[in-house]
């Protein structure tokens, strides 16, 4: 008889299941819930995006595409880079179209990680980082980031984690959970640690159009940087595009063509109606992106002061759309404040704990919703925290 679990792969097997989904299955059976803990905009994609991804399939697109993404494409994104970070990359060699910021992600990882080899990746982070590597059979070395440093890597602590195995570090900033940004200065200090290694640097900048008050620099940015760095972006939460499943990566051409490779097998082109919809969101979209950030502002302030009058103690996003606050004076620990919320008040909210082991004292609370459910959900949060004071 078939015995799926003898023939797993036991790295496969011993991947543990993501800690943001546990409570939404549990949310969506009782019928006044409030969740706040996706990871996507509320926003439905603009309209001129989503005709353009509709037109090109009434007109016949619907074939594959490039491997690497149609050429127009590919120097729009080419484009965008130079106008708002100031990066220059070539369309034909160093540009990949991706499923996703997600692929990206992934061919980086399994291009350059082999069992043996150390990830160094500051936590808390994006739950898909560790699980990636882990699949490499890498090992990851995480770096936990405290309130105390805006949750930013110090280059303290990469120093301290640096081995003659560290092969990638992996940034991403503005940070999925804890909404930290870093500074041109505080990555420069980053990079004075690295330029005298031989470590890449995976730069996941999905939130970089999300900035509140700051300007996104990207390391890449800085001398001798862009030689040894991977920036990973996507359309998904700039533009209201999860769905589409469109992201991109920049690569040093050296670097470029053995993702490529991966990437032409793996996948073979991007999804070619959200290509056309991609195009349309960087030639005309920069204005939906302004509006959004504006919406996400407002209720970032909104959860940050309502949370501190409330008494978390709670660091205040500088990007992305989620806040972090540190429940340990209301609950064991995060995961005992999502449960208890979530029985006792409807509302459903991420541990801490699902982004490692260092975010365990904290929740993340996404701001990736209309101010009207922020609101009620931080009238039930009031209510919660009140009985446990
Ligand atoms: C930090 C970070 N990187 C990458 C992704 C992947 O996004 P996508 O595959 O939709 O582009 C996400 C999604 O939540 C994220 O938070």
């Amino acid at each position: 008889m078939f015995d799926a679990a003898k023939l797993v792969n036991p790295i496969v097997a011993g991947l543990k299941p993501s800690g943001i989904r546990k409570y939404f299955s549990i949310a969506e059976t009782i019928p006044d819930a409030i969740s706040l803990g996706v990871g996507e905009p509320d926003f439905i994609t603009p309209d001129h995006i989503m005709d353009a991804g509709i037109n090109s399939l009434r007109a016949g697109k619907t074939q594959y595409t490039a491997n690497n993404g149609l050429i127009q494409l590919r120097r729009e994104i080419s484009a965008y880079m130079e106008r708002r970070f100031n990066l220059s990359y070539h369309p034909e060699k160093e540009i990949i179209c991706t499923v996703g910021g997600s692929e990206a992600l992934d061919i980086v990882f399994r291009a350059f990680l082999q069992p043996g080899d150390e990830i160094i990746i500051p936590e808390p982070c994006f739950v898909a980082y560790p699980a990636l590597a882990t699949m490499c059979g890498a090992k990851v070395v995480p770096i936990k980031t405290v309130k105390e440093d805006s949750f930013k890597l110090t280059p303290e602590q990469l120093k301290a984690a640096i081995t003659p195995k560290t092969k990638l570090l992996l940034l991403s900033y503005p940070s999925n959970p804890t909404g930290g940004v870093m500074t041109k200065d505080e990555l420069e200090a980053i990079a004075a640690v690295l330029r005298d290694t031989n470590i890449m640097v995976i730069s996941d900048e999905i939130y970089a159009e999300l900035t509140y008050g700051f300007e996104h620099t990207s390391i890449a940015s800085l001398p001798g940087m862009r030689e040894r760095t991977v920036i990973v972006s996507g359309f998904s939460k700039a533009f209201a595009m999860t769905g589409w499943r469109m992201g991109y990566c920049c690569a040093p051409e050296s670097v470029f063509k053995y993702i490529a490779q991966i990437h032409q097998y793996i996948i073979m082109s991007a999804p070619t109606p959200a290509q056309y919809a991609a195009i349309q969101a960087l030639q005309n979209g920069q204005k939906d992106c302004d509006y959004m950030r504006e919406e996400y502002n407002k209720r970032r302030k909104f959860l940050h002061t309502e949370l501190c009058r409330m008494g978390f103690d709670c660091f205040e996003p500088e990007g992305a759309f989620y806040i972090f606050p540190n429940v340990s004076m209301f609950a064991r620990d995060g995961e005992d404040f999502v449960e208890k919320l979530l029985d006792e008040e409807h509302v459903a909210v991420v541990p801490g704990s699902a982004f490692g082991d260092s975010g365990k004292d904290h929740i993340r609370i996404s701001y990736a919703y209309s101010i009207e459910r922020i609101g009620e959900a931080l009238q039930r949060i009031e209510r919660f925290v009140n009985k446990r004071k």
